[in-house]
């Protein structure tokens, strides 16, 4: 048995802990809870495990991912292995339809600017480059002191109790005001915004299958809950083309996109907005929230890491390597007949990409499931993936993780698991655990209150 996992788990999955590859199912309900036992199997047994008939088309075969070297050369070559999204993109594309036609045909895609956006990989990379990187890429580290007066923020309405349900009150919420901040939308809105943003990751949760599956009804009732969204975007660009202020969509309304020499569109810039939500709230929320119960499983670590803030950096890439947030999120095509640890693939199989599983697979990671703050190179972890279409996010959610924990650090002295935690994870192919309740001990000393960087103890 895996020794990251918690034994209580294992007793309230509907799911039987695995044993054999037989009992190997990363989909069904209860999956989550043995996730890291089924890698094991995988691993030793069937590191390219074929799912008979789960490819898109009849007759074809899709193929889960799980170790570091086949992952990595999957990604870093967008051309040979092609990504789902972009080719449902270059299907509506060949329709010949306006963006906006595909929007209103395909909207449940919602990334529908991509269909002028990012139809070439060329375009993928400068889209990255001119219109997101400025804000969530390298430009990210501009909102520091905005994270950091954030985080602080949240943390006084809790510090003077001893107990807190740490996802609502720190994990959920500091990634929803740094996003409100940084797109420049009201922070009154961010219920709604989270409304949204829950709907929008819909599939992800409750869609079944390696191809997150919606039924009809699931697929309606998302669309139902989006109701409003769109309008909400383009009423925010008309007011910031009117009056800009220092934010990304003000930004995204006057930059001159080069790659296509022209301003962006409406609805690209509301393409643009959603992806960010949907990929920016969940997954740096479920990071903050394995990192804590981490520090819980680690003792002696939160106060290792309040002495010496040089290893919190270490530290938050080792929970993303052993709690990827992301295991089961992308899946690519093969463009040709491909070969991975003796297995032959064929062109035309889909290929479902386990970073949670790669990330800790033993001949990349020595010791996986253990938090070594002194690992070599401590960011070839894959949980944001890698090569051209690595997450464009991955930047400004680094820095909330390190800035959140200064913080947290900083005015706490101690953490540790509460009373009536549940363990369950969401259902889905993310991993995030539903509630997570802290005992604390406020610090009597804060250090370096408000920097979130701390001051090195003697
Ligand atoms: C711990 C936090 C995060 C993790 C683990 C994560 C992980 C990932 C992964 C694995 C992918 C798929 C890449 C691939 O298929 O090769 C992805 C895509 C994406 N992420 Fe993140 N992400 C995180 C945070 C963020 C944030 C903060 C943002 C926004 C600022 C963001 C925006 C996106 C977008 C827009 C995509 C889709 C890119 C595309 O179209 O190819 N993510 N992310």
């Amino acid at each position: 048995m895996s020794p990251t996992a918690k034994h209580v788990n294992h007793e309230l999955s509907p799911m039987r802990c695995p044993v054999t590859l037989d009992d190997v199912d990363l989909f069904g309900e209860g999956a989550q809870e043995h996730w890291y036992e089924a890698y094991e199997i995988l691993h030793r047994e069937e590191p390219v495990y074929r799912i008979e008939g789960g490819g898109l088309t009849p007759g074809t075969d899709a193929y889960v991912i799980t170790k570091h070297a086949d992952l990595l050369r999957i990604v870093r070559d967008p051309e040979r292995y092609i990504s789902l999204t972009q080719t449902r993109i270059t299907a509506i594309a060949d329709q010949d339809m306006s963006p906006e036609e595909a929007y209103e045909t395909h909207h449940n895609l919602m990334q529908a600017s991509m269909v002028s956006l990012r139809p070439t990989q060329e375009l993928y990379i400068r889209h990255r480059k001119e219109l997101t990187d400025p804000w969530v890429g390298t430009g990210a580290l501009r909102h520091r002191e905005m994270i950091e007066r954030h985080a602080n923020e949240l943390l006084d309405k809790w510090i003077d109790s001893d107990e807190v349900e740490f996802i609502s009150q720190f994990a959920r919420p500091l990634p929803q005001h740094v996003f409100a901040s940084i797109l420049g939308f009201p922070h009154e809105d961010i219920p709604q915004l989270a409304e949204w943003g829950d709907a929008a990751v819909t599939p992800f949760v409750h869609g079944t299958g390696l191809r997150h599956e919606m039924t009809p009804e699931q697929a309606e009732e998302m669309i139902a809950r989006l109701d409003g969204f769109q309008d909400y975007i383009y009423d925010h660009v008309t007011a910031k083309r009117r009056d800009p202020q220092d934010d990304m969509v003000s930004f995204l309304c006057d930059v001159h996109y080069e790659a296509l020499d022209r301003k962006l569109t409406d609805l690209e810039i509301a393409g643009i907005v959603h992806a960010m939500i949907l990929g920016g709230l969940e997954t740096t929320q479920y990071a903050l929230e394995e990192q804590a119960q981490l520090l819980c499983e680690n003792p002696g670590m939160f106060d290792l890491l309040r002495n010496d803030r040089s290893k919190l950096r270490a530290f938050t890439e080792e929970g993303m390597r052993m709690r990827a947030p992301t295991h089961g999120l992308s899946t690519r095509m093969t463009s040709q007949d491909e070969v991975f640890q003796g297995v032959t693939v064929p062109k035309g199989s889909l290929l479902h990409l386990r970073f949670g599983a790669a990330n800790v697979d033993e001949e990349e990671f020595e010791c996986p499931h253990e938090l070594d703050l002194d690992r070599d190179a401590v960011t070839r972890h894959v949980a944001f993936s890698a090569g051209p279409r690595v997450c464009p996010g991955a930047n400004l959610s680094r820095i909330e993780q390190q800035v959140g924990w200064g913080v947290l650090l900083d005015r706490l002295e101690s953490i540790e698991y509460g009373d009536d935690n549940t363990w369950l994870h969401q259902p889905g192919i993310m991993l995030g655990t539903l509630k997570l309740n802290l005992r604390f001990e406020k610090a009597a000393d804060p250090l370096d209150l408000g920097t979130g960087r701390g001051k090195k103890r003697s």
